[in-house]
Parts: structure tokens; sequence; C-alpha cells
């Protein structure tokens, strides 16, 4: 897949980052030696975590050159790496596992978040946040227009799996950890209209569909889209649309 754009990933920067807000406000920690922002992209969760913790060792990880490179500008007082969230598990002396809107991408990633939330020290926490917005119908529509069209053999079993249920994450993870709380806040992002819903989705989630096809196809992909978005986010009293947005928040310490 092409590398992730920062620019477009930042045109929501507000409500993608309130996520990440608020999964920091339930982090119980004052004054972690080491902080890991694992999947950190442009540095806007990294923001958050030097502001509240600036006398941790903070760390950025990434597999994404362009969101490296983006975060290093943003923040060059802080390392950026490069590592895959796939086999990652921190160093000792990691009090904080921070990961906002990245695991869902990780193929087995449950298996991943055990291996790490094993490798933490006592009193260590890992902190995650992931859409759980498969079902919804900006999503579903994404499916619907890629089996629907020319290009339906090469987006075949394009979607990301839907996130495991709650309890599958309380069985691998508590065995790991002291304390564990899982809830969903469902957040209702006020946008402009469909075209905006296509555009936010345009920077994660449409990614892998539009990827396998050539320029005339995305754009008649693109068209078929916002059609189907259109009919499924109709407008609000003021001409605004609400996407509605489910996210799975895991705080667990150690
Ligand atoms: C949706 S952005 C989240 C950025 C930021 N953490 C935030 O709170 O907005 C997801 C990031 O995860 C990164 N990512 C995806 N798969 C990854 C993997 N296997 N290992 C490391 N980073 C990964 C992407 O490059 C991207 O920068």
């Amino acid at each position: 897949m092409p590398d992730w754009s920062p620019s477009k990933y930042l045109q929501f920067a507000d409500e993608r980052t309130r996520a990440a807000r608020d999964l920091l406000a339930q982090v119980p920690l004052t004054a972690p030696r080491r902080v890991v922002d694992m999947g950190s992209g442009p540095g806007n969760s990294t923001e958050l975590l030097v502001e509240r913790f600036p006398d941790a060792e903070m760390i950025g990880l990434d597999n994404s050159p362009a969101m490296l490179e983006e975060a290093r500008l943003r923040l060059p007082n802080v390392r950026f790496d490069m590592a895959d969230a796939a086999t990652w598990v921190p160093e000792p002396g990691t009090d904080l596992v921070f990961a906002n809107a990245i695991y869902q991408w990780v193929p087995d990633h449950l298996a991943a978040l055990e291996r790490v939330a094993a490798a933490l020290p006592e009193g260590g926490v890992l902190a995650v946040q992931m859409p759980d917005n498969m079902g919804e119908p900006s999503h579903v529509a994404m499916n619907v227009v890629g089996l629907g069209g020319p290009w339906a053999s090469r987006l075949r079993g394009k979607p990301r799996p839907p996130l495991p249920p709650v309890a599958k994450y309380y069985d691998r993870l508590k065995p790991h950890l002291g304390a564990l709380d899982i809830w969903h806040s469902v957040y209702n992002h006020v946008l402009d209209g469909p075209a905006a819903v296509v555009e936010w989705v345009k920077g994660t989630g449409l990614r892998p569909f539009l990827e396998p096809l050539t320029a005339d196809e995305q754009t008649e992909y693109l068209k078929r889209y916002l059609e189907q978005i259109g009919s499924a986010y109709p407008p609000r009293a003021d001409g605004k649309v609400l996407l509605r947005f489910p996210r799975l928040f895991i705080v667990g310490v150690k």
C-alpha cells in the first residue's frame, strides 16, 4: 500500500485527536520513566503525551516514513523511530505504551497486544484506542461499491475484519494485567456534508480500496461511494451531517 498522507490525515485533526485526549485522560500515571507512542502518525498524539508528561523519555514509533518525517518536524526534541507494531515489544523501563488508532491495522493485534502487556514492568500501563466502525454505513458502503463494480475481483477481502468482541480482549489481556478497563465511546462528528465524510475516510479506511485502482477507476469508485454516503448521511437541521463513530478503549495497568 502507498505511504500514509500526513496532510490528508490531519485534515480532521481536532476530531481525530479527541479520542487520544479521552484515552490519555484515563491513564493513571504521574511520572512515567519512558513513554512510547506506538503508531505516532504525524505526532498529534505524541504532542499530548509530551504536554502531560514533560519529564518522561518520549519515543514515537511508526512504520510510515512520511508520518515519521512529519512527526520529527512537529516535535524536534522527541525521538521518532521506525517500528512494526506486529512484532514490537516494549524495552524494560517503559511505563506507558500509548496506541491511539493504530492496532486495528495490525493483523492478529490481540497477540501483539498480549505480548506488549506481558512485557510491561510492574505498574506499567497499556492504553489503546481503536475505531470499532466496520459496521457503520461509512465502511459498509466501501464494500458495497467495491463488490458492485468492475474492480470487484481486486477489492474482495479489502475491508479490515471487525474488531473481536470485548470479552476476547479481556480474556487475552487480563492474565498479564492487574486492572483492565474496556469501554466504548460513540462520537457524532459534525461534518459539512457527504463529501466531508468521503474526505475523512480517504485518509484512513478507504486507502486499501483506492490503492489497487487506476486513476480513472478511483474517480468512478469515489463517485459511486459519494452517492452511497449521500443516502446514508442525510443533512441535519443546519445542513450538516453527523458521522457516527464508535471507538473501543482499553486501559490496562500491570
Ligand atoms: C490513524 S494514524 C494514528 C496517528 C496518531 N496516533 C493519532 O492519535 O492520531 C495510524 C498510524 O499507525 C501507523 N501504523 C499502521 N500500521 C502500523 C504498524 N504495523 N506498525 C507501526 N505503525 C503502524 C500508520 O503509519 C499511521 O501513522
